[in-house]
This record gives structure tokens, C-alpha cells and sequence, in this order.
């Protein structure tokens, strides 16, 4: 079964956050079960694409409006990635550094997909299924479907996978001319209030939409920043299909990125010496459990709680406790952040910035990771702070409360609350200390986390099982 997944990200092609890993993983373990997965996303002049080397598979010109744009596919050469990897890449608009955040991301993404689109219709290329991530690859499903440029390709199934239902990547009807010609009485199913929404767009018209978590797929009938009706009456074409980890990239056996390995059986051991490391760097006391928050610093990660959570808690705890947290995103959290590490320099740091091998770091030395999401579709830092022993404090939302049991109800290992509040975190850090105190318990917890299987595998087959199941609606 040849399968191209569409997305703006995938690790270690380019990552700014969960997406990037997904799209870097299931592809690979999909190809281990036997199917034929590719991954199709813009081209970035980053690291990567800088570093590795690639053959120019396919060029042509798209049409955007007017606009006419020269493109390129790029296929990597060695496949080493565990599955095909190709880069639409066009001069001047898909050949920059950033993945997001340019005034015409519009243009960027919807060339991205005209040119994907273009290129499989023009090579009389038959994949049995696209599966298309966030909104960035939303109106694929729509022109598969209803433009008359690639009618060919019309039975193809789509699968949409929702990693953030927050995003619509939404613009307004003035830009419908830069569309190919569609057939006119389906421009309903591009239409969310009064505009063009690609995320609505997919979720109508591809044949499945998949949600990272089975509790965010209910979650979206009531937060989806507008779309709770369209979720509502959509939700019977839904999945929820929990994320996996990538075992072989976050495993503290063989990790490159960490100074000291470790195993299960040498986990006193290897955390200590991994704590240490970062305590050095931090010039923090390694005696003290340290509280760690890595992510996005933004409202939806409760990232705006942390300021005052830390203060009152160092208060709470006459400074038996420390943090460290790593992350980048609104200012004004960044800003008390840092005022709050020039505040209390023994207690906590921050760093601000993106770090791939200090969050590796990070994970294996802390000894909890704080997650106070107002909204997590899934979220992966819990599953890699498990697989290093770190113990996860959670709200009870989307994946979080799919993925981590809290320790004091039956076969319980992480910590959970139910309020996106100050308070609530600070009596989550409070029972986290107390536990720490308790170091037989906390190591026997430790263990149990680490035995825990969220890997690719079982997710990999219901991907599998409901691709199959769309073959026989054919
Ligand atoms: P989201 O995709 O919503 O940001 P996830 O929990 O799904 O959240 O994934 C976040 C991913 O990005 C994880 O791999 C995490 O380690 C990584 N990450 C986030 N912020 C940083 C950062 N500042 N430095 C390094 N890695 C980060
Ligand atoms: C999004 C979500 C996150 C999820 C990731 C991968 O970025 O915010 O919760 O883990 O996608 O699916």
C-alpha cells in the first residue's frame, strides 16, 4: 500500500514541536509493518537539506492565481530516514529557513500543496491513500475531490490527522481565485463563518479525520476555537488514535545526546550522574528534586501558570525545590521567566531558545516534568520524560489524561490535576516533593515508568486497520 504522508514538519528535517516527530516516526514503523509510506513537505534551507543529498525527481510550473511557480521535487538519496523523503521546494517561496511565520505562510502552503498535487497527477503516480497533518495540508482533500485539474486522481483515498485543532490556517474568500478551477457548487465545503477554512475544509472532505488522542477527539466538539459544531456533526467519521514515541531516537540506553546511559537496572545510577551534569550547568543543588517544563512557552501550555507556580512554590517549600525550564514563545512569559531566574539564581533557571540535546538532557536527569496544558492533543514530553524515569505532573486534558495515571489510584506513575491554576500546580509540586522524600517508592515508580510500551507498534496497526477499512468502501 503506497502512502504519502503531507506535512509541514518532520523530524529531523525540520522540527518545531510534536508534529515533526510523528511525521518522522510513523512513516518509518508503518514501513516495518510492510506498507510503502513516503513523507512530502516543503523544502527549508536548514541544516538538514544543507547537510544531506538529493535528486531532483520531478519539476514543472504550478499555477497560483497568476502566479506562476517553478517547482522542484527533491528526493533524498539513501532513504535513511526509514522512508522516502520528498522536498517541495520553489525559488522564493518554499526555499527558506523558517517553517512558519512569514506574512505569506498563506501562499507557502497552499503552493506546497498545488505542487504536490500537480506532481502526482502529472507523473501518473496511483497512491492508494494521502494522509494529510493539520490544516497546513488541509485542502488537499477538497481539490483531490472537487477541482477539475486532477479528476484522475478523484478515488484516492484521504485520510486528515488533527495534531492541533486550534489552528485553521483560515483566510478569506478574496483569495479563492488563487485556487485551480474547482467546481463552483462545492465551495460550501471550503466555508467555516464566512471564510476559507482549510482545517474545516479536510475534516468535511476527507473520507476519515483522525484525532492524536481519543480524548481530544471528543475535546474538539467543545474547544476547537469555533469548529465544536462541525466536530459535533462530523464526529461519527473521528478516530482518536493515540501518538507512539520513536524507541530508537528517545531511548536512554543508547541515546548520543545524554552524557551518561542508562537502563532500568542502572537507573539510580544514570539519572544521578545525568542530574548532575545539568545541575553543573545550571549551578543548581542536585539534593533537591528538579521540577522541569520544556515546550512552547504559550497560553495553550498553561506556560503563562509558570511564573507564579514557581515563586509560590519555592515560598510553599522554603526552597526545597528547583526548576529548570527550556522553551521559547510569548514574550511576556520569557520575560518573567527570566526575571524570576535573576530573582531566585539558586532555585531556577531558564533557558530560552530552542535545544534538542539539552531537552534530551533534561529528560533523562529531572526528576519531574511539569505539563500544565490548557489543551494537549496528545503531547509527546510526557512519554519521553516516561521512557527516562522522569516523573510527568499533568492536567487532566486530551493526551495527557489518556497517557498518565496518577500514582495514588491503582497502578498509577505520574501526577495529575484537574485545574489549569496556579494552585493546582503548586499542590501537585508540594505531593511531588513529598514523594521524592520517599526515595524506595520513588525509584520502585521510576521503574514502572520505564517498563511502560507506548511505542509505535500499536498505533501503527490501527493507522493500519483503519486504512484498510477505507479500501473496502472503494
Ligand atoms: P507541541 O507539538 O504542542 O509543541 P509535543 O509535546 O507534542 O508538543 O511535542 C513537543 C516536542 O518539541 C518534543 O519533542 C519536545 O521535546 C520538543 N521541544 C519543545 N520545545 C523545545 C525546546 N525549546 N527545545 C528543545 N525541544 C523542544
Ligand atoms: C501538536 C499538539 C501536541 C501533539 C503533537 C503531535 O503539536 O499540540 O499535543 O503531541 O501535535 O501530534
Amino acid at each position: 500500500m503506497k502512502i504519502y504522508h503531507l506535512s509541514a514538519e518532520c523530524y529531523p528535517v525540520a522540527k518545531v514541536g510534536g508534529l515533526a516527530d510523528v511525521v518522522g516516526a510513523l512513516p518509518k514503523y508503518q514501513n516495518l509493518a510492510g506498507l510503502q509510506a513516503a513523507v512530502v513537505m516543503p523544502f527549508y534551507d536548514r541544516k538538514f537539506t544543507q547537510e544531506n543529498d538529493f535528486e531532483i525527481v520531478f519539476a514543472a510550473a504550478t499555477l497560483l492565481g497568476n502566479r506562476r511557480l517553478f517547482f522542484e521535487i527533491l528526493k533524498e538519496k539513501t532513504n535513511k530516514l526509514g522512508f522516502e523523503l520528498y522536498l517541495v521546494k520553489i525559488p522564493g517561496l518554499l526555499d527558506r529557513e523558517n517553517i512558519y511565520s512569514y506574512p505569506d505562510e498563506r501562499d507557502q502552503f497552499m503552493a506546497f500543496q498545488l505542487a504536490f498535487l500537480d506532481w502526482i497527477s502529472y507523473s501518473q503516480q496511483t497512491p492508494d491513500l494521502i494522509h494529510c497533518h493539520d490544516h497546513h495540508a488541509g485542502l488537499v482533500p477538497f481539490l483531490l475531490y472537487h477541482s477539475k485539474l486532477y479528476t484522475r486522481l478523484a478515488n484516492t483515498p484521504t485520510i486528515f490527522t488533527i495534531h492541533n485543532g486550534q489552528y485553521h490556517g483560515a483566510f478569506g474568500w478574496d483569495r479563492l481565485s488563487l485556487l485551480p478551477e474547482i467546481d463552483l457548487t462545492k465551495t460550501g465545503l471550503l466555508d467555516w463563518a464566512g471564510g476559507i477554512n482549510p482545517l474545516a475544509a479536510a475534516v468535511k472532505c476527507s473520507w476519515r479525520y483522525t484525532t492524536v488522542s481519543p480524548t481530544y477527539l471528543e475535546e474538539l466538539t467543545y474547544n476547537s476555537n469555533g469548529l465544536e459544531y462541525l466536530f459535533y456533526i462530523e464526529r461519527a467519521k473521528g478516530y482518536g488514535i493515540m501518538n507512539g514515541i520513536d524507541t530508537e531516537v528517545w531511548n536512554p540506553q543508547t541515546d548520543p545526546m545524554i552524557p551518561t546511559k542508562f537502563s532500568a537496572k542502572t537507573l539510580a545510577k544514570g539519572k544521578r550522574a545525568n542530574k548532575e551534569a545539568i545541575c553543573k550547568r545550571f549551578e543548581l543543588d542536585p539534593e533537591k528534586p528538579l521540577f522541569t517544563f520544556i515546550g512552547r512557552l504559550v497560553v495553550e501550555k498553561g506556560a503563562d501558570l509558570l511564573p507564579a507556580a514557581i515563586e509560590r512554590s519555592l515560598l510553599e517549600n522554603e526552597g526545597e525545590v528547583n526548576f529548570v525550564i527550556l522553551g521559547a514563545g510569548d514574550k511576556e512569559n520569557e520575560l518573567a521567566l527570566l526575571q524570576l531566574k535573576n530573582k531566585y539564581p539558586e532555585h531556577c533557571n531558564v533557558f530560552i531558545g530552542y535545544d534538542e540535546s539539552l531537552a534530551h538532557l533534561i529528560y533523562a536527569g529531572a526528576d519531574f516534568l511539569l505539563m500544565p496544558s490548557r489543551v494537549e492533543p496528545c503531547g509527546l514530553n510526557q512519554l519521553y520524560a516516561l521512557r527516562y524515569g522522569t516523573m510527568p505532573i499533568v492536567r487532566t486534558t486530551g493526551g495527557l489524561k489518556d497517557s498518565v495515571i496518577d500514582f495514588g489510584d491503582e497502578g498509577g506513575y505520574g501526577i495529575r490535576f484537574v485545574q489549569a491554576s496556579v494552585q493546582d500546580i503548586c499542590h501537585s509540586v508540594f505531593r511531588a516533593k513529598q514523594l521524592y522524600q520517599d526515595s524506595a517508592k520513588m525509584q520502585q515508580l521510576r521503574k514502572q515508568m520505564m517498563a511502560l510500551d507506548f511505542s509505535w507498534a500499536r498505533s501503527t496497526q490501527q493507522y493500519t486497520e483503519l486504512y484498510e477499512s477505507l479500501k473496502l468502501t472503494l
